[in-house]
This record gives structure tokens, sequence and C-alpha cells, in this order.
């Protein structure tokens, strides 16, 4: 796991935007999350498409998860998420844009083809990553197994509260069930790039790097992962024991080496 520490979300953005740029330039399959975290990398990812500097044109992109039950046109579907922050201001065609069905008469079944549309893709080059307070990844919320494949999961309250703000602070409109890719999903995307600001996320930050390889953390399974790039601010690191090693590794890093 290579922890990458700068020093405000501004300049989190725009280091993930690099990562992703060196991918989208090879053509490949994007993982993209939804949430606030990854809005500057998205907006930046934007800016430099329109200033003619990057192209989509080639990629084929997954997202992570989906409510189940809201209208596919309710504009805090993820569905629609993703194509305003996103995916309908740059040059990858729609059709490419892949989502998982939470209208599906049988939602379990619609995880499943999912599931089955990623690996007859070709599986996912790099998946971005945010973390929810409680160490969730994805929807996978704590005791999730860390192998599961994507599959109906139930939200924490703690996750329901977190997201009534994306619903006029209603937490009865927030949909508390969601088709999410598993962890074992997640951990197969060749490349992690996971990214988290503020000191709201400091203790599940330090419990992803730190800790032990627990479900109670789900996002401690990218520990398991050969190929993760964390990209952090300061606020972030707050809970962090070994933040001088981590900045010495960064800044002995061979230029080689890339991300
Ligand atoms: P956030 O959510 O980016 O909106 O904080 C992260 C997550 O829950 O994965």
């Amino acid at each position: 796991m290579e922890i990458i520490i700068v020093d405000n979300s501004d300049q989190v953005s725009t280091t993930a935007a690099d990562v992703i740029a060196a991918h989208a330039e090879l053509g490949h399959t994007l993982g993209l999350a939804t949430g606030s975290t990854p809005e500057g990398t998205y907006r930046e990812l934007i800016h430099r498409y329109r200033h003619g500097d990057l192209s989509f044109n080639r990629c084929t992109a997954f997202l992570l998860d989906e409510y189940v039950g809201l209208p596919k046109d309710h504009e805090q579907t993820y569905y629609c998420t993703i194509r305003r922050q996103l995916t309908s201001h740059i040059d990858i065609a729609d059709e490419r844009v892949h989502s998982p069905d939470g209208t599906a008469a049988h939602p379990g079944e619609a995880a499943e083809e999912y599931e089955r549309l990623i690996a007859r893709s070709g599986g996912i080059d790099v998946q971005i990553l945010g973390i929810g307070t409680d160490g969730h990844i994805g929807f996978n919320e704590p005791t999730s197994s860390l192998a599961s494949r994507t599959r109906i999961k139930t939200l924490h309250p703690d996750t329901v509260r977190d997201n009534a703000r994306f619903f006029e602070g209603d937490e009865s409109r927030v949909p508390h069930h969601v088709i999410t890719q598993g962890i074992g999903t997640i951990l197969d995307s060749r490349h992690l790039v996971m990214i988290a600001t503020g000191e709201s996320k400091a203790h599940a930050v330090r419990a992803m790097v730190e800790g032990p390889v627990s479900a109670m953390c789900p996002a401690s399974a990218l520990q398991l992962h050969q190929h993760v790039t964390v990209i952090l601010d300061r606020a972030a690191v707050a809970e962090l024991s070994n933040v001088d090693y981590y900045t010495y590794a960064f800044s002995h890093k061979p230029q080689w080496q890339g991300f």
C-alpha cells in the first residue's frame, strides 16, 4: 500500500487525477465511485479533457454501487450522479458507462449479472474508492465478507444518516438497500486508488492502513491487494502513527516506478 500525503483536498484531487489520467490514456476500464470525495478529482479530469490534454474515448466504466428502488432518472441514483459529476462532460460513450440495475424486479439477479458483465469486459483496471466513516468501501458495511461479490446489502443506520444530506436531510427518503460490488470484486481490480480527506475520515483511515485486516473495517482488505495507492490530505492522516515513514518512502520513490 503506497500512502501519499498532500496538504489539502485540492492536491488530493490533482494527484488522483494524475493516476486516473494515466490509465485513461491507455483506454483502460475505469471503476468509478460516487460520493463527495471524488468530485474534485472528476472536476480536474473534466478540466484536462476540455483543454485537450486527455481523452476517454477508448475507456469503459463501471460504478461501484447503486441504490435499490429509486427510479433510474431520480437525481440521486448513482446512474444519474456519475453522469452529472463526470461522464456526460467527457468523451466516454454513454453506453459504456455501466452501473448495477437498482430498478430490477429481482435485484439479486441484477447483482449477479453485473458481476458477469465486469468479468466479460475483462475486469477493471483502476478502481477509485472513497471510505465511509465506518470504514466501508462501496457499500460494504462492517462485517461484510472480505470475499464478497456483487450483491444486495442493507445500509448501516450511520450510512443512512451520512447520506441523508443528499436527500434534503431527510433520512426516511434514503433507500435502505443497495447493490454493491463486493470486497472480493473490488480486490479483483488491478489497481486501487483510495482517496480520503478531512478529519471525519481520520479514524477509518487509521483502521484501513494500520489496523488489522478485519471485516469490522472493510477498507482494511486493501492491505491484501498488491497495487494500492492511498491519497490523503493532512486532516485525514491525523490518527496515523507512521506519517514520517510514509512521507519519507514517497519522497524517495524512484521516478521510473510511476504510480
Ligand atoms: P464521501 O463517501 O466521499 O461522500 O465521504 C465516501 C464513501 O462513503 O465511500
